[in-house]
């Protein structure tokens, strides 16, 4: 058993008229199978309308299958009695940090949901001082939170759903709306959750290059998974990327562009530390 396991996961979007009659509906998810393991790291990609927000919503309950099973922990998704459990152990962090703040002082903001899955208050104080230093927002506590940048919001986001203490946390393009300090900061701030809290991340991103920092990648494409390995694995099937309206990093290129121009690089470079270190044991 994973720590999330999806099983011939469907789902349809109903679109109703304006009497409430189902009008139509959109297959959004086409059955999915993926087994998420405690410490993974796995990255998301696939382009616009391939149906990631609508998988990363399953997998906390925030929709439920209309064919097929998500187990968090060996509870069922669908199991009503069980979705608080499910949802403080898998914590979400949305794209836009605006819409993620609920408080007027960044440590009320952090309290927030944790307080409403039923954490008692003097608990709620040692855990707010715990994660707020983990995301490298300790001093701004008594801040408000309109003040910050985009990427200290969303390390406020990611606080608040830490002091939850999930197993997993999942992030739909959480670097989508800042800028390159802010996403730096991001996905610095996640690896180290999951290297040194050892929390299962899965983070669905449109940059190649934040998923070669993951430690899974996983193309969903047309409702469907259509590649599952490391990015080394999934960065080298070019054929597939492309079908999926992918690229590789732009690191990856270059190094493909030099070895072409006469450089003996090896392939599978996905890193820019890993290009550097390739041109230096060439220089030597
Ligand atoms: N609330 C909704 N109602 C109807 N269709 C939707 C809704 N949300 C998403 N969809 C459709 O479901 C499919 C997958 O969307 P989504 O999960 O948002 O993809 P992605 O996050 O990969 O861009 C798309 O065809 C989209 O138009
Ligand atoms: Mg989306």
């Amino acid at each position: 058993m994973g720590l999330i396991d999806v099983k011939n996961l469907t789902f349809d979007y109903i679109i109703r008229d304006e009497n409430d009659q189902i009008e139509s509906s959109v297959r959004a998810l086409d059955d999915i199978n993926l087994e998420v393991n405690a410490g993974d790291f796995i990255a998301v990609l696939g382009r616009n309308g391939s149906g990631k927000s609508t998988f990363a919503k399953m997998l906390n309950a925030i929709l439920l299958p209309t064919f097929g099973d998500v187990l968090v922990i060996g509870m069922n998704t669908k199991d009503e009695s069980r979705m608080l459990d499910i949802r403080k152990n898998v914590g979400m962090v949305f794209q836009n940090p605006d819409n993620q703040i609920v408080a007027n002082v960044v440590e009320e903001d952090i309290a927030f949901g944790p307080e409403n899955l039923g954490v008692p208050s003097d608990e709620m104080r040692r855990r707010v001082d715990e994660v707020s230093s983990t995301v490298g927002m300790k001093e701004y506590l008594l801040k408000s939170p309109n003040n910050l940048s985009g990427g200290q919001k969303q390390r406020v986001a990611i606080a608040g759903v830490l002091a939850m203490k999930p197993k997993c946390i999942v992030l739909d393009e959480p670097t989508a709306m800042l800028d390159p300090i802010g996403r730096r900061d991001i996905i610095e701030t996640v690896s180290k959750l999951n290297r040194e809290e050892g929390i299962t991340i899965i983070m669905i991103t449109h940059y190649m290059e934040e998923a070669a920092a993951a430690k899974r990648v996983v193309v969903i494409d047309k409702n469907k998974v259509r590649a599952d390995g490391t990015p080394r694995e999934v960065f080298a099937d070019y054929k597939t990327l492309r079908e999926c309206g992918l690229d590789v990093p732009q690191v990856t290129e270059l190094a493909g562009l030099l070895k072409n121009a006469g450089l003996p690089l090896r392939d599978g470079i996905i890193t820019i530390e890993e290009l550097i270190s390739e041109l230096k044991t060439r220089k030597s």
